[in-house]
């Protein structure tokens, strides 16, 4: 059974390698804010409470959060481990994940500030399944490769939502760095330049 973090500023790369390692190790990734997309997506209560700290860039409240994680957590699929893609962002978060399963990894995904607003400015994502890329290597294409839905830019994608999301993650999120350390889980890897090879770094610390 495995358990691996991927921790990271918004935008550097955690969907993007969570999703790979998840192909790789044949367990499931876990993103949050996926799921909490999808509440928004189906106007559930959970989605109407967190529409509002999501497209302002806050963090949602731990409990919430904390509570649809454990939901899915205790799901048949993910009877042999998983890869978590945003959680945890508090240390709230992080002591509620190490009470249900032992930790086996953590890749802390490190890139400078501007590197990610730069980066944020060409994501794409497909509404209808979640697919990202981004507009340097979409070239003129508009459609989602795997639906063929229209792509769109994110609603937190706005340049003054990311930098809202970047000052939450330095404050709420960032001092999980050194509570990982602590505990020699973190295995840091460098995620500027290009995606292949960032994807090389993260196999390796995978390893
Ligand atoms: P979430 O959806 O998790 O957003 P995030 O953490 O801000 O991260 P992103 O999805 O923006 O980026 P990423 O690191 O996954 O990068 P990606 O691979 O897409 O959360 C959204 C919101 O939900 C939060 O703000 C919060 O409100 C709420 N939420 C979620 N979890 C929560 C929690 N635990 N507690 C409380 N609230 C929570 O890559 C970015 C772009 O760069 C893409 O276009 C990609 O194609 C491209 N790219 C990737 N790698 C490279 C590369 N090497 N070179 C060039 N481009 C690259």
């Amino acid at each position: 059974m495995k358990h691996i973090i991927f921790l990271g500023p918004p935008g550097s790369g955690k969907g993007t390698h969570a999703e790979k390692a998840s192909k790789l190790l044949g367990i499931p990734r876990i993103s949050t804010g996926d799921m909490l997309r999808e509440h928004m997506k189906g106007d559930t209560p959970l989605g109407r409470e967190a529409k509002g700290y999501m497209e302002a860039g806050q963090l949602v409240p731990d409990a919430l959060v904390i509570k649809m994680l454990k939901e899915r957590l205790s799901t048949p699929e993910c009877a042999n481990g998983a890869i978590f893609d945003g959680f945890p962002r508090t240390g709230p978060q992080a002591e509620a994940l190490a009470e249900v399963v032992p930790i086996d990894a953590v890749i802390n995904l490190e890139i400078a500030d501007q590197a990610i607003v730069d980066r944020m400015k060409g994501r794409r994502v497909c509404p209808k399944c979640g697919f990202t890329s981004h507009t340097s290597w979409l070239g003129r294409k508009t459609d989602c490769e795997k639906c063929g839905s229209d792509l769109v830019i994110r609603s937190d994608d706005q340049p003054e939502t990311v930098l809202a999301r970047l000052r939450v993650y330095h404050e709420q999120t960032k001092p999980l760095i050194a509570y990982y350390k602590e505990r020699g889980l973190l295995r840091s890897v460098n995620s500027e330049g290009d995606v292949t090879d960032v994807e090389e770094r993260v196999r390796k610390a995978l390893a």
